[in-house]
């Protein structure tokens, strides 16, 4: 098949190597169970369940690969996606770097989605996915605006009161979530030519003075972070489970 004729394909990345030490002790986050399913799980599945999703990546914790593996075997993924792990880094931008490296040469958009956000809906994969592949911008990501005012401090160790150095105008600002969809040759540049330590994918983009666009996100794909955050979640599903039957 020649180039042109060969169907762009959209894969998917999902960072699932982190400790969660805001969550406090137990098991690596990924792996904690929400309405007795690990978060990773549900992870996958929310992504596998666009159609335009045909390869998902997990990256797990280096000793954690096995295990992994043997979870996905146990909620397999439909059919028709198929499923790769590979082992992750120190830092959350190392594992997605591990992730890309594992993706074959047909992928032609990538999405990054953290296995910390296992409730995203469908519509909001979809949506980035279309996003980027309408070729407005190489980045997109889905964002909702912020509840609370936000402050820029002068941080201090001992926490003693911080400083406040500005207020930024709250109707300009946007929360940022996952998944992030980038035309994949320009996430593997951005990761190869940005080495300053970020929080998301999207702002290497930015660091190459590319253009990033946002879409709209939902709140169900908040980030479980702190253990109030699993409180939400099984709260989430409770309320699917009555809706949908789910
Ligand atoms: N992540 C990863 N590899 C790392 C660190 C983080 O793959 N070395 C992943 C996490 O598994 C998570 C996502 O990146 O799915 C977002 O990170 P975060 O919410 O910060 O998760 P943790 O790093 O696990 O949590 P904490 O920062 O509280 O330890
Ligand atoms: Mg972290």
């Amino acid at each position: 098949m020649t180039d042109a004729a060969r169907p762009a394909r959209t894969a998917a990345v999902i960072p699932a190597a982190g400790r969660g030490v805001r969550l406090g002790p137990g098991a690596p986050k990924a792996l904690r169970t929400l309405g007795g399913i690990p978060m990773l799980i549900h992870a996958v599945r929310a992504l596998s369940a666009s159609r335009s999703v045909s390869l998902v990546v997990v990256v797990a914790p280096p000793d954690g690969v096995d295990g992994v593996k043997s979870l996905l075997d146990e909620y397999p993924a439909p059919e028709r996606t198929e499923v790769r792990v590979v082992p992750g880094g120190a830092s959350r931008q190392e594992s997605v770097r591990c992730g890309l490296d594992a993706l074959p040469d047909d992928v032609t958009t990538v999405l990054v989605h953290d296995a910390a956000r296992p409730l995203v809906p469908v519509e909001t994969v979809d949506a980035v996915i279309e996003a980027v592949r309408d070729g407005g911008a190489p980045a997109v990501v889905p964002a909702v605006p912020v509840a609370d005012t936000v402050k820029e401090v002068e941080p201090t160790a001992d926490g003693a009161p911080e400083p406040v150095l500005g207020t930024p105008e709250r109707a300009r600002l946007r929360a940022v979530q996952t998944p992030q969809g980038f035309d994949r040759a320009t996430l593997v540049r951005a990761h190869s030519e940005v080495t300053d330590n970020v929080t998301d994918d999207a702002s290497m983009v930015e660091q190459l003075g590319l253009q990033v666009v946002a879409v709209p996100g939902h709140e169900e794909a908040f980030k479980v972070t702190r253990p109030l955050d699993l409180v939400l979640a099984e709260a989430v599903l409770a309320r699917r489970r009555v809706t949908d039957g789910f």
